[in-house]
């Protein structure tokens, strides 16, 4: 089926033609029915002819100053590692573009400070790449649980990483292109695992708990390192009064799990979330004790990279609310990864609010 796009679309120009650009960005921009894939910037040149033939951007350009100087470009999906989020975003903020980032929004607590605050006085639109607020079940979740379940007594989520993953992944995803002159940060990001797998999913473990839950406060984490792999079992509280255990496990040998389960005063919240790169909307059971009934969404369209891009548009173009993650969100997240992991060395509680630096 032709994609049927809507008459106003979000000149959007997509900085990084790496794995998750190749991967996500640009086929979601396409699908999108209400953004244009209007340009693509890569410092590698041999990456930007590649995507410039695979999906005709208006425009393509070497340099990010440059393409934001272009006055019709009106966003710009940061889609570049970790290291680089922070200083590019503060630069598209200064050039007078949105910004859509991907997760983690940086590497350290301040650095996210400094940027929360240029997005405040920007007025500017401003969102973090923690797709699964997007997975249709997910976020059913997180209306029920407000409009139904009363007050909340305790969460329990999980994200374990499988083995297996790249065997699925490999399957599913067409091969990325690469290319020795792509721009890498000076320091290797997975050199040190232990910081890099907190870092890329456990943003999406605290974002999804804070999305169904709410602030976190405080944390306590017992960190198990065996066999190559990691588990960081948390314990948290929230702002409301209700209680955590949150479970980061990479990598399991068994299938790829993510999931959560809420109990609150008027029923309770299963969830059994997919490897997002299947597309397909998790499975979630919403119990409600006022006429004893589960409900269960279907959830059609799970393309949560596609979703994501279409909410931002709206965000920006229809003034619509936003439920994507926003830069606050992102830097709570930051937060709580460092309380995390601060508290996996001392083994006490640790109060979010006197963490610094960065995991
Ligand atoms: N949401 C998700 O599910 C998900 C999944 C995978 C990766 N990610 C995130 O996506 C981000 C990018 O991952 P990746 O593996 O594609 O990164 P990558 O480093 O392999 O690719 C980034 C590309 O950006 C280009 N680039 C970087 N800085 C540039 C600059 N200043 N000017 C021009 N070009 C520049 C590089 O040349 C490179 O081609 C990471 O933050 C990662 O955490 C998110």
């Amino acid at each position: 089926m032709p994609i049927q796009k809507e008459s106003r679309l979000l000149k959007i120009g997509v900085l990084g033609a790496g794995p998750i650009a190749q991967i996500a960005h640009f086929d979601a921009c396409k699908k999108a029915k209400n953004v244009e894939l209007y340009a693509i910037c890569d410092q590698s040149k041999h990456l930007l002819e590649r995507m410039s033939i695979l999906h005709e951007p208006q425009k393509t350009f070497t340099d990010f100053a440059e393409m934001l100087q272009d006055p019709e470009l009106e966003a710009v999906i940061i889609a570049t590692s970790d290291a680089f989020h922070v200083p590019l975003g503060k630069l598209a903020l200064a050039a007078g573009k949105h910004v859509f980032v991907e997760k983690p929004l940086g590497l350290n607590i301040e650095e996210c400070e400094e940027l929360a605050a240029q997005v405040k006085a920007s007025g500017l639109t401003f969102q973090v790449g923690t797709n699964r607020r997007f997975d249709p079940a997910l976020s059913y979740a997180r209306a029920f649980i407000r409009e139904e379940l009363g007050e909340l007594m305790a969460l329990k989520a999980w994200y374990c990483d499988s083995v297996h993953r790249y065997t699925m992944t490999d399957n599913l995803q067409a091969q990325a292109f690469t290319s020795p002159d792509a721009k890498k940060p000076l320091e290797n990001p997975k050199a040190d695992k232990q910081r890099y797998f907190l870092l890329t999913h456990g943003s999406h473990l605290v974002d999804g708990a804070r999305f169904l839950a709410g602030s976190i406060v405080r944390v306590q984490t017992q960190l198990v390192k065996k066999f190559g792999a990691y588990c960081w079992f948390v314990a948290c509280e929230f702002e409301n009064g209700s209680v955590g255990q949150l479970d980061l496990t990479v990598a399991v040998r068994v299938d790829f799990e993510e999931g959560f389960r809420v109990y609150g005063e008027y029923g309770s919240v299963n969830g059994r979330m997919h490897l997002p790169w299947f597309h397909k909307a998790g499975e979630v059971e919403c119990f409600s004790t006022k006429d004893d009934l589960y409900r269960r969404p279907l959830g059609q369209d799970a393309y949560t990279y596609k979703l994501q891009l279409e909410h931002f548009a709206e965000v920006i173009l229809d003034k619509k609310a936003q439920q994507g993650a926003t830069v606050e969100d992102g830097l709570a997240a930051m937060r709580a990864m460092v309380a995390i992991s601060r508290s996996a060395e001392s083994g006490d509680w640790v109060n979010l609010n006197d963490v610094s630096g960065g995991v």
